[in-house]
């Protein structure tokens, strides 16, 4: 059996904060002690000087995947890759239900890009077809093939429409067996309107994408979503959430007792919408969904991390390339050249989110380490199924560590890092805080700037119940 020792280190939990040794047998933390000493055969890691984290979850990603034509430019791979360079050991990706398929199809899709992972990896299924025997396939998944949440877009408008009662019967079906449901809340049918309006203006600048989705579109959505679960009795996540309205409503929805969480990711803490006045066609960079927002948002984001309501940073890694010259124009953001509503929504994340959430969380003073921790791994680990083999550094969980150095300054920029991705939304942002070595299961993947792991090592995480209290 492989046994691997991490010396020295300052091990670093939700709850918890020392200085131990740590042995991990056979992909998972045997021991954890004062000094342990070093036999035949083990692999030895001193980590003095670095904290030792739990491997990141990352619960929001998109990454080898289309939106209408265009195509990410990532693979399973290079995203995944980029992940375990992050710090990242577990995502939870997303995939579609196919258009008149049964959500066991799109699974079934799923898991034949997935086993490239080079990182442990589960699947969330964006429902999209109610009529194409979609109840039974989500209990076909639930029940036998561990996928425990489902996500739903209020944004659809036309065949791919799930309305209010649709939304809360899946609610209520997730809820019967132990799962979670999803939402991205924006109001589609106001947005549609929206968009018309700047259309027949003949605004097409990608600013337009974010002056036709204001806060209260999507504040709107998420109350709704939030009074259709209480309705279900059902637990309610609702992702990448941005707005000041949106958090004010989880706020009061949770203060009323309502079991409702809320994620957030890094691209909404650290960028405004003033990223929509780059001139030309740049801004297309930041063509995301929902847009980017105010100061004042970004505040009340960071609040309601701070005081819990806000559960989770995840990455929601989409990425298109800017130039259409890197890898081919389905790839690119310049599919959308001539109107902001042909630019595919989504930007790349994955690798900095540890790194970012350091710096401007715990090093400024808005969170605590323990905090950041939870924030990082522990609670998307126990709402989304993981928990306790992943999540956290404790004898029985799975080996999966971060080494981070808390002193490291370093620039975050598109050329050192390591997707297939063009452009980076945080190019030139110095930070404190760096990742050093990765393990997965007690294999080390990373070791600063050379890779050690390989696509396929990957497992599929079959995962418990989600929704739990965090
Ligand atoms: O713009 C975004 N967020 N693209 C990814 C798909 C989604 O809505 O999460
Ligand atoms: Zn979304
Ligand atoms: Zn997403």
């Amino acid at each position: 059996m492989s046994r691997c020792l991490i010396t020295g280190g300052r091990i670093v939990t939700a709850a918890d904060d020392y200085r131990a040794d740590i042995l991990i047998s056979g992909g998972r933390v045997s021991m954890i002690a004062d000094a342990i000493p070093p036999e035949d055969g083990m692999q030895v890691h001193d980590a003095s000087g670095l904290m030792v984290l739990p491997g990141g979850v990352d619960v929001h990603t998109h990454l080898e995947t289309f939106i209408g034509p265009a195509r990410t430019a990532d693979t399973v791979d290079s995203a995944t890759r980029a992940a375990a360079f992050g710090g990242t050991t577990t995502v939870i990706d997303f995939t579609r239900q196919p258009p008149g398929k049964s959500p066991v199809a799109g699974y079934g899709e799923w898991r034949g890009l997935a086993a490239k992972s080079c990182v442990d990896i589960g699947v969330h299924i964006i429902l999209t077809d109610v009529k194409a025997d979609m109840y039974e396939g989500m209990k076909e998944l639930m029940d036998k093939e561990g996928v425990t949440s489902f996500k739903v877009f209020m944004i659809r408008t036309g065949p791919e429409t799930i309305d209010d009662g649709q939304l809360q019967q899946i609610m209520e079906t997730t809820a019967e067996h132990g799962a979670l449901t999803c939402v991205h809340a924006e109001n589609g049918p106001i947005l549609a309107r929206n968009i018309a309006d700047n259309l027949a203006a003949e605004n097409t600048h990608p600013k337009f994408h974010s002056l036709s989705r204001p806060n209260t579109v999507e504040g709107e959505a998420t109350a709704r979503a939030i009074r259709l679960s209480e309705m279900a009795e059902a637990p309610l996540y609702v992702v990448h959430v941005t707005a000041a309205e949106a958090v004010g409503a989880i706020t009061e929805a949770r203060d009323r007792g309502q079991t409702v969480y809320g994620e957030t990711c890094p691209q909404y803490l650290f960028l405004t919408k003033d990223a929509y006045e780059t001139p030309g066609f740049e801004a297309a960079k930041y063509v995301m969904s929902p847009p980017l927002r105010s100061e004042e948002d970004q505040e009340a984001l960071w609040r309601a991390l701070a005081t819990g309501h806000l559960a989770v940073v995840s990455t929601d890694h989409c990425p298109f390339n800017f130039s259409a010259k890197t890898k081919g124009l389905e790839h690119s953001k310049e599919l959308g050249l001539d109107s902001f509503t042909k630019i595919p929504n989504g930007a790349p994340g994955i690798e900095t989110r540890i790194a970012m959430v350091y710096d401007g969380g715990v090093r400024q003073g808005r969170i605590g380490l323990n905090r950041f921790v939870e924030l990082m791994a522990t609670a998307p680990a126990k709402l989304f199924g993981l928990f306790p083999a992943k999540g956290t550094v404790a004898v029985g969980s799975d080996g999966d560590l971060a080494l981070f150095d808390p002193k490291e300054s370093w620039t975050v920029s598109a050329a050192g890092h390591h997707s297939d991705i063009d452009y980076s939304l945080f190019e030139g942002h110095r930070v404190t805080g760096r990742v050093k070595k990765v393990f997965l299961r007690g294999e080390m993947i990373v070791d600063g700037e050379t890779w050690l792991g390989r696509p396929g090592m990957g497992e599929y995480l079959a995962r418990g119940p989600s929704g739990m209290v965090v």
